[in-house]
């Protein structure tokens, strides 16, 4: 049935004049060489291309016209043609047409069987793309070391944050019973290069590092293993308490640290390639060395050592801030991290996330990207769609990731982007990475929705190449997903360009943000003003009131723009330069304020409002045309959400104005269609 669980591997049966042309080059599938990664591929190539050309191509030793041949160079045929492997790391690949012994077949190779698993589904795609594959000569290597999915999930499978059912670690029935799935999911973020994942929420339960837990996260990591996919956990700091009988978790008490070593070395034996510890440390109240008077850096290189002698890392999380900081929470991170720059282990590296405040629907890269050059820094995307309507709103993130890689640092120098800050390690060998707190449940298609599994795919390819275009992405996605059929294509990737600005136009537009319902952030609620965390409270964030609206982070006001490099805070600092876009995340802004548009700001902001909702009913209309091209199930699945978006669309406009407007106090502009 299509009902979205097979992703973008969905294989179904190509055109015959397509199949026509692709069996020449799909006679047989040869390796010499014999791993768990290597069978791997082969049931891959297997599958995809029986499903794609209605038979899998043979399993042979030689290698006669037309075979796939793969592996690496310890295949004697594959080293005898002396590919250019040196420049292509482990992880790398190279797809080649060639002649052995004078027959034309191609070669996917690595330096690794991973490599090679990385091109087997490179060449997939080219066939489901319906790319010509008789002439190839691709070589490809990820440009981040680490390429991860965060899974907030609770051991008692609730997921934090998760709209697609239950966790599917069903860690009661591990490490006895391995759901299928596990391997499908390991082959999917095979499949878009993904090489770990923290299996916990960083809101983290002490008991995972337990035995009976290492036993059934061993057995997911012998899964995950062929896949090139390695386990990490969220570590609670606090642990040695809980679950080691000690007084304290104090990391300069040496009865601490030894406790963490001997928990380290548990672990090893259960994994022998454990890829290191996740950890919020005195985030949201959540324990942490400042319990004890420690920093941040204390707290991470005492965990670093404990990983150090097996080759782990430890990547902690710069998501900071304090009730007790009378500070604006947007600067709070940099100022705690920044002044640590240069004091960390060197298998530490801190983990930002993409803006200063929370995941919103549009925020300005955070400011410590290219601030701290001296630590290893990786990003934090959120893939699981908190603040932006849950898994019924179709929002591709595609857009918004791009938006934040290429944003100019201006550190060192201008034309450093956030993308070339992660993907320039800060000393030889040092760790570079990017991770994104995954959106995966175990609700049938996955995702919680058909069009989620973008976010997901997209991820993934970003993070193996961090300025691929969202677009070019979107368009991959949709022809593998859909079906490829170039209006199909283009009606689409058009929905899934346009959705980013749709969703923050009807819930947070020109720079406004976290308007969210308390604690749930479903819906709006501007209005909120009493929760007892003053960095809760919309009010907060939105600071409007008679004269205007805005939360100025200028000189006048929070000077939050002086924590980035000086062009970059002179734009954001000046109304002339900053952009409708964060015009109201760095000024407060008066209601009558002329936009570049020419109209008022109050008129600006309703005429967004409205457009955000138009925008909406547009991806309707587009999608109502298509039903004819999709298969019926997905096809009204996605109408439905359409429809549960465009009523959300104008719950959030229709409050957002009446409680605006209860301030601005103006006429509501020309045009505007008053709700009834
Ligand atoms: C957000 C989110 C929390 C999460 C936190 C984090 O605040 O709402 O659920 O724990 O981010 O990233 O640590």
């Amino acid at each position: 049935a299509e009902d979205g669980y097979d992703l973008w591997l969905r294989y179904r049966a190509l055109e015959a004049g397509q199949q026509d042309r692709i069996r020449p080059h799909a006679t047989a599938l040869v390796s010499e060489e014999s791993d768990p990664t290597i069978d791997r591929i082969a049931a891959e190539l297997g599958t995809a291309l029986g499903a794609m050309l209605g038979a899998p191509p043979p399993a042979r030793r030689d290698a006669p016209a037309g075979a796939i041949v793969f592996g690496t160079p310890k295949s004697p045929r594959i080293a005898a043609l002396g590919l250019p492997l040196g420049k292509l790391g482990r992880e790398g690949y190279l797809i080649r047409s060639v002649a052995i012994d004078g027959k034309p077949v191609t070669v996917i190779a690595g330096n690794t069987s991973i490599g090679a698993l990385y091109g087997a589904f490179r060449f997939i795609r080219l066939i489901q793309l319906g790319e010509p594959i008789d002439r190839l000569d691709i070589a490809d290597r990820p440009r981040l070391d680490l390429r991860l999915l965060n899974h907030w999930d609770n051991l008692d499978r609730h997921v934090e944050r998760g709209y697609a059912g239950q966790s599917i670690w069903d860690w009661q029935k591990l490490p006895g019973f391995a759901d299928p799935r596990y391997t499908d999911y390991a082959r999917a973020n095979a499949s878009i290069g993904i090489n770990g994942t923290v299996l916990n929420n960083v809101n983290s339960n002490a008991d995972i590092l337990t035995e009976p837990f290492l036993k059934k996260v061993a057995k997911l990591a012998d899964i995950f293993r062929p896949y090139g996919i390695r386990v990490y956990l969220s570590a609670r700091f606090s642990a040695p308490i809980e679950i080691g009988g000690l007084k304290t978790a104090d990391p300069l008490d040496p009865e601490v640290a030894a406790w963490w070593k001997a928990k380290a070395d548990e672990i090893y034996r259960h994994v022998p390639d454990f890829g290191g510890f996740l950890v919020k440390a005195n985030s949201e109240g959540q324990p942490g060395p400042q319990d004890y008077g420690r920093s941040h850096a204390e707290g991470a290189n005492m965990l670093a050592a404990a990983v150090r002698p097996h080759g782990g890392v430890v990547m902690w999380r710069a998501f900071v801030y304090a009730n007790e900081n009378p500070d604006d929470r947007a600067k709070q991170a940099y100022s705690e991290f920044q002044p640590l720059d240069g004091t960390f282990a060197d298998n530490v590296i801190v983990q930002v996330k993409n803006g200063p405040i929370d995941f919103q629907p549009r925020e300005p890269f955070h400011p410590l990207f290219g601030a701290m050059p001296k630590t290893p820094l990786m990003m934090e995307f959120q893939i699981t769609k908190e603040y932006l309507g849950f898994a019924t709103h179709l929002v591709y993130l595609g857009g918004l990731w791009e938006e934040v890689l290429r944003a100019d640092t201006h550190r060192p120098r201008a034309g450093t982007t956030v993308a070339d800050v992660l993907d320039t390690p800060v000393r030889a060998g040092a760790p570079t990475g990017i991770a994104g707190v995954a959106n995966i449940g175990n609700d049938r298609n996955w995702s919680g929705s058909q069009f989620d599994q973008a976010n997901w795919y997209a991820f993934g390819r970003l993070a193996w190449n961090p300025d691929e275009s969202g677009h070019a992405i979107a368009a991959d996605w949709s022809r593998m997903t859909w079906g490829d059929d170039p209006a199909l294509t283009s009606a689409i990737t058009g929905m899934m360009l346009r959705s980013h600005q749709a969703v923050v136009d009807y819930m947070t537009p020109l720079g406004l943000n976290h308007l969210m319902a308390t604690g749930h952030h479903y819906g709006p609620g501007p209005w909120v003003d009493d929760l007892p965390r003053r960095d809760w409270n919309p009010t907060y964030f939105h600071d409007a009131d008679a004269a205007g609206i805005g939360f100025d982070r200028t000189r006048t006001g929070s000077n939050a723009v002086a924590q980035y490099a000086a062009p970059v805070a002179r734009r954001f600092g000046s109304l002339a330069t900053v952009g409708d876009d964060y015009l109201l995340w760095f000024h407060h802004v008066p209601w009558d304020h002329r936009m570049a548009s020419g109209r008022t700001l109050w008129d600006e902001l309703v005429v967004r409002y409205d457009r955000g909702v138009a925008e909406v009913a547009a991806m309707q209309q587009a999608w109502a045309a298509l039903a004819p091209k999709i298969d019926a199930r997905r096809h009204r699945e996605v109408s439905d959400f359409l429809a549960i978006q465009r009523e959300e669309a104008k719950w959030w406009r229709d409050a957002c104005i009446a409680y605006f407007g209860s301030i601005a106090k103006r006429p509501l502009p020309a045009g505007h269609a008053a709700p009834p």
